[in-house]
């Protein structure tokens, strides 16, 4: 059975929209097998992020990501992982689809950021190195 990296991210924390996304997870049927709150640090978000590094928007986010709490979870479900970016919405908030969780709850807020709320994993092998560097 498939699994997928899932994070609240610190904009999602604080806005205490984690109950709202875990129960659209739990609503479309994904199974939640490991979740904890964690101040995500340096070490760990290179190594999530290491695909962006040199981007121009690379640094902003890793200090977002800094600003705050992040909620990890493990889902697993057939397709959890395309289906979890389904429900994800896509990467910029202020157009994606309503019924999204990034069209429902997100939008710009005149940042160098993007605060879309959630991260999911964008394939097997992301996933089994995301679970690997979130959970150990
Ligand atoms: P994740 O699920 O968080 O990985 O989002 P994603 O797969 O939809 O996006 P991607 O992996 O391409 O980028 C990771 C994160 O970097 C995004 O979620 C955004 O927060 C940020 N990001 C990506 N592209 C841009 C961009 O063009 N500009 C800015 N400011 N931020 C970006
Ligand atoms: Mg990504």
């Amino acid at each position: 059975v498939e699994r997928s990296l899932v994070l609240v991210k610190p904009d999602g924390v604080q806005r205490q929209l984690t109950g709202t996304i875990l129960a659209r997870i739990e609503a479309k049927g994904y199974r939640i097998v490991e979740l904890k709150l964690v101040e995500a640090t340096r070490e760990v978000l290179e190594k999530h992020y290491e695909e962006h590094v040199g981007k121009p928007f690379y640094e902003p986010l890793v200090e977002f990501m800094l600003s705050g709490p992040t909620v990890a979870a493990v889902l697993e479900g057939d397709r959890v992982i395309e289906g979890f970016r389904s429900l994800a919405g896509t990467t910029d908030p202020t157009t994606a689809a309503p019924g999204t969780i990034r069209g429902d709850f997100g939008r710009d807020w005149g940042e160098k950021v993007q605060k879309n709320l959630v991260h999911g994993s964008d394939s097997v092998e992301s996933a089994e190195r995301e679970i690997a560097i979130w959970f150990g």
